[in-house]
């Protein structure tokens, strides 16, 4: 499994809450200490009093480059390297085709793909040989959704982007890799579909319930660690079947 403590024991993931939250909670499990990152201060000071002295929050958006420079100058200062980067910021809401405005195509692109590529990029030079990258991206990726076009382009491009990254990362020992989570019982989902909407899309999946974040947060482990030292460019789904039947 991950044994951080072989591989300098520092990582960075998005966000204090949800798949974000439960991911840093399992990587510290495993050993890493973890900077999380977002914009607001009330949900990243609750995740740091649930997380412990393993983890620090810098508040921000990823869609500023300027957030972005101050979060990795702190890691840098703090900690010197990176082994994990887990860019998971993410949004979405339900949109019909005929009432898609260009703010809700900004918002949606300029967080789940500007900030991808631009997180990745700063983040990427802190990093070195055994490192790893985790996108997230979602079954939506792959499937058409009613009324969720464009967070689902937008998800088809994160996939994509590892597609391109795995071979521009060629020869630096940096591994890519997409985790596409569904129905997951998060902040974002009970707000975009519904509680009671993603316990019941849980229920029709093949594995018969909806996601709970640390499982999508196990799958995230893996991928952080040498156990998946030969996946790279890979999409990984944590779906309970849902977009593999
Ligand atoms: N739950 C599911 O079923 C599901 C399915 C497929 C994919 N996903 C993906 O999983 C990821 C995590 O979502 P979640 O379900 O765990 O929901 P969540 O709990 O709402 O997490 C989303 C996180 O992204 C952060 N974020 C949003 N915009 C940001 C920005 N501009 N800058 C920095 N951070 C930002 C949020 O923090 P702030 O609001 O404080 O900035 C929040 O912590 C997203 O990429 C989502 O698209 C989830």
């Amino acid at each position: 499994m991950y044994e951080p403590t072989k591989r300098q024991n520092r990582d960075h993931h998005r966000g204090g809450t949800g798949i974000g939250l439960a991911s840093a909670k399992r990587f510290i499990e495993d050993g890493a200490f973890v900077y999380i990152f977002g914009r607001r201060q009330e949900k990243l000071d609750a995740a740091v009093a649930t997380l412990g002295a393993n983890a620090r929050a810098v508040a921000g958006s990823v869609t500023d480059a300027g957030d972005l420079d101050r979060l990795f100058d702190t890691v840098k200062q703090k900690r010197g390297t990176l082994d994990i980067l887990f860019a998971n910021a993410g949004t979405g809401a339900l949109v019909p085709l005929t009432e898609i405005t260009s703010e809700h195509y900004d918002e949606t692109f300029d967080i789940n793909v500007k900030g991808t590529i631009f997180t990745v990029q700063k983040g990427l030079k802190l990093m070195g040989q055994g490192g790893s990258i985790i996108l997230t991206g979602s079954t939506t990726g792959v499937m058409g959704t009613p009324a969720f076009s464009i967070y689902s382009a937008s998800k088809a491009a994160v996939r994509n982007l590892a597609r391109s990254w795995a071979q521009d990362l060629r020869g630096t020992g940096i591994r890519v890799n997409v985790l596409s989570p569904r129905p997951t019982l998060t902040e974002l989902a009970a707000e975009v579909v519904g509680r009671d909407a993603m316990i019941e899309m849980g229920s029709t999946t093949p594995i018969g319930h909806v996601g709970d974040p640390s499982e999508v947060a196990a799958a995230a482990a893996f991928l952080a660690s040498s156990d998946s030292s030969f996946m790279t460019g890979s999409e990984l789904f944590t779906d309970g079947g849902l977009a593999q039947i």
